[in-house]
């Protein structure tokens, strides 16, 4: 109906062993008065058929280990960038396996 009831971003990171082809999902947020509705739901099913559509290897993204785990995404500490808090990190590969190794977000996210 011509409203806004929802935003998810998508930014390139980086790995430490150079892999290409992972992103970072966030932030993400819906209309308040428009929760659990689906909204959220719905925008990262949308975001991991565009990861798809580009051939992305994977996703990351530091969240709510209650609420990711339902679309996909694993707990992975291992793998958080340095400063995150690692018990909330998490990745969801989407073609083949994740490099051993820490991310790093986009730079514009420590600013
Ligand atoms: C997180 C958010 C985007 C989810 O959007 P949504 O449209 O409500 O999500 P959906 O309707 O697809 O899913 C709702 C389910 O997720 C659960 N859920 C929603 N937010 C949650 C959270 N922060 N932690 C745990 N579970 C959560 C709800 O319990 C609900 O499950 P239930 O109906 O079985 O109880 C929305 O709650 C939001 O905008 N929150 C504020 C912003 C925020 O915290 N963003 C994340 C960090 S960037």
């Amino acid at each position: 109906e011509g409203r806004v009831v929802g935003h998810l971003a998508l930014s390139p990171v980086t790995h430490e062993s150079g892999a290409e082809g992972w992103f970072g999902l966030g932030p993400i947020s819906a209309e308040p008065a428009l929760q659990r509705q689906g909204v959220g739901g719905a925008l990262i099913a949308e975001a991991r058929r565009w990861l798809s559509d580009q051939g992305a290897r994977g996703c990351i993204l530091t969240g709510d280990p209650g609420y990711y785990p339902r679309h996909g995404f694993l707990p992975a500490p291992e793998h958080a960038p340095e400063a995150e808090p690692a018990e909330f990190f998490m990745v969801l590969p989407l073609a083949g396996d994740i490099p051993p190794g820490r991310f790093r977000f986009h730079p514009a996210f420590g600013a």
